[in-house]
C-alpha cells in the first residue's frame, strides 16, 4: 500500500499516555527515568516538555515511539496514538510504519544519526522507499523546500554527506527528516541546540509555521523556558521522571504553580539585565538514592516546603479545567 502524502481530510492525533513507565537497568541499580506518568498531548497543539538534564524527557520521547535504547525498559503503561493505537502493544511492523509516517520525530543528538556513508539525498529515498511512498520526485521536492525554508542550499545538502555539513546544518536535516514524510505527529527533542540564537530563532519560527500549515500534533523538548514561552500552547514540565506541573503556557508562565516551575522561570535571563538577574536554582536534581527516598522529589532543593513534603510522594493533581500540579502547597490545605 502506498503512502498518501495528501494533506486533505487529514485530523489533528492526540496522545494518551497512562502509568507509562520507563527503567534503565544498571550496575547501580534500576534508575526510573520515567516514573508512571499520565498525560494527555492535545492534536493539532505545541507541546513543550521541559525540565533540567536528567528529568526524563528524551526518555519519554523515546517510550512514545516505543524505541527506549537498552538498558532501557518501558516497564508498564501505554501510549495510545488516535488513529494508530497502543505503541507498546502494537505489532512489530505497524510500529516500524508508524515512525516516519504517522510520527515524525528528531532525537536528541540526531546529527549524529545519519548514515555517514550515503548522501542526504539517497537518505531521503531510501526512507521514501521503505514507507512505501510512490512519487519519489516529489519527496525530493518536498525535503528541498524544507531545507530552502531552514535558510540551507538544499542541491548542495542533498548531494552531500554528514561530514561535509556542520552541526548547525546536520540539525536541520534532522528536522528535514522528521517532515518529509508529512506525519501528522513531530516529536522534535533538542532540536536546535548546535544553531546559534538568530538561527535558532529562525529554524523554530518554520517550526512552528509547518505546524499550522500541516494541522500538527508537535512535541519540542528543551529545557530552555524561553523557547517553549516563544513557541508552545502547553508546557509541560518535568522533574525526576515525574510531572511536576502542566498547563496552557501563557497561564503555567503567569502563575507557575510548582516551586520547581517556578524556579525555572526565574533563571530565564531577562531580556534587560541578562545574566546577572537570573537566579541559578540551587541543589542538584534526583540520583540514584533519592529517586526511592519517600516525600517529594523536589523537597531538598524547595523553598516551601513543609512536613507533608518530606513524607509522601504529591499526587499529580487536576489544579483547574487543563492545569495539573504535583504539589502539597497547591494541593493540600491544613
Ligand atoms: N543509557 C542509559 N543508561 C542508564 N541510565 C540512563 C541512560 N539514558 C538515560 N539514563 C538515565 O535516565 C534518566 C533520564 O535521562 P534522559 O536522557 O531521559 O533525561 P533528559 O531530561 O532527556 O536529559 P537531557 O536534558 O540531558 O537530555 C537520567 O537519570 C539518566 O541518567
Ligand atoms: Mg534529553
Amino acid at each position: 500500500m502506498g503512502v498518501n502524502l495528501s494533506r486533505a481530510h487529514v485530523q489533528p492525533v492526540g496522545i494518551s499516555i497512562r502509568n507509562l513507565k520507563v527503567v534503565y537497568h544498571t550496575g547501580q541499580g534500576d534508575i526510573p527515568a520515567v516514573n508512571g506518568i499520565n498525560l494527555d498531548i492535545p492534536a493539532g497543539q505545541i507541546t513543550g516538555i521541559i525540565g533540567e538534564s536528567g528529568s526524563g524527557k528524551s526518555t519519554l520521547a523515546m517510550a512514545l515511539m516505543n524505541a527506549v535504547p537498552h538498558p532501557g525498559q518501558i516497564v508498564s503503561g501505554s501510549v495510545v496514538v488516535d488513529g494508530i493505537g497502543d505503541m507498546l502493544k502494537i505489532d512489530k511492523e505497524s510500529r516500524r510504519q508508524a515512525r516516519g509516517r504517522h510520527i515524525g520525530f528528531v532525537f536528541q543528538a540526531a546529527q549524529n544519526s545519519l548514515n555517514p556513508l550515503r548522501r542526504i539525498g539517497h537518505q531521503v529515498l531510501d526512507l521514501g522507499r521503505s514507507h512505501n511512498v510512490k512519487d519519489l520526485r516529489a519527496l525530493i521536492r518536498r525535503a528541498k523546500d524544507l531545507l530552502t525554508r531552514m535558510g540551507l542550499n538544499a542541491d548542495r545538502v542533498l548531494t552531500s554527506y554528514q561530514h561535509e555539513l556542520s552541526g548547525g546544518m546536520r540539525q536541520r536535516v534532522g528536522i528535514m527528516f522528521a517532515l518529509v514524510l508529512d506525519a501528522q505527529v513531530v516529536i522534535l527533542d533538542e532540536p536546535t541546540t548546535a544553531l546559534d540564537m538568530i538561527s535558532q530563532a529562525a529554524v523554530l519560527q518554520i517550526v512552528r509555521q509547518i505546524h499550522v500549515e500541516r494541522g500538527l500534533t508537535t512535541i519540542l523538548i528543551t529545557h530552555d523556558m524561553g523557547v517553549v514561552a516563544d513557541l508552545a500552547d502547553n508546557v509541560v514540565v518535568m522533574y525526576g521522571g515525574e510531572l511536576a506541573e502542566a498547563g496552557p503556557t501563557e497561564q503555567v508562565l503567569a502563575h507557575p504553580a510548582h516551586p520547581y516551575t517556578q524556579g525555572l522561570i526565574r533563571a530565564i535571563p531577562r531580556i534587560t539585565g541578562e545574566l546577572e538577574q537570573a537566579v541559578a536554582l540551587p541543589g542538584s536534581p534526583p540520583d540514584a538514592v533519592t529517586f526511592f527516598q519517600p516525600g517529594c522529589l523536589f523537597a531538598a532543593r524547595c523553598p516551601l516546603r513543609f512536613a507533608p513534603c518530606e513524607l509522601t510522594r504529591p499526587v499529580y493533581e487536576r489544579l483547574g479545567p487543563s492545569r495539573h500540579v504535583a504539589c502539597f502547597r497547591v494541593t493540600q490545605h491544613d
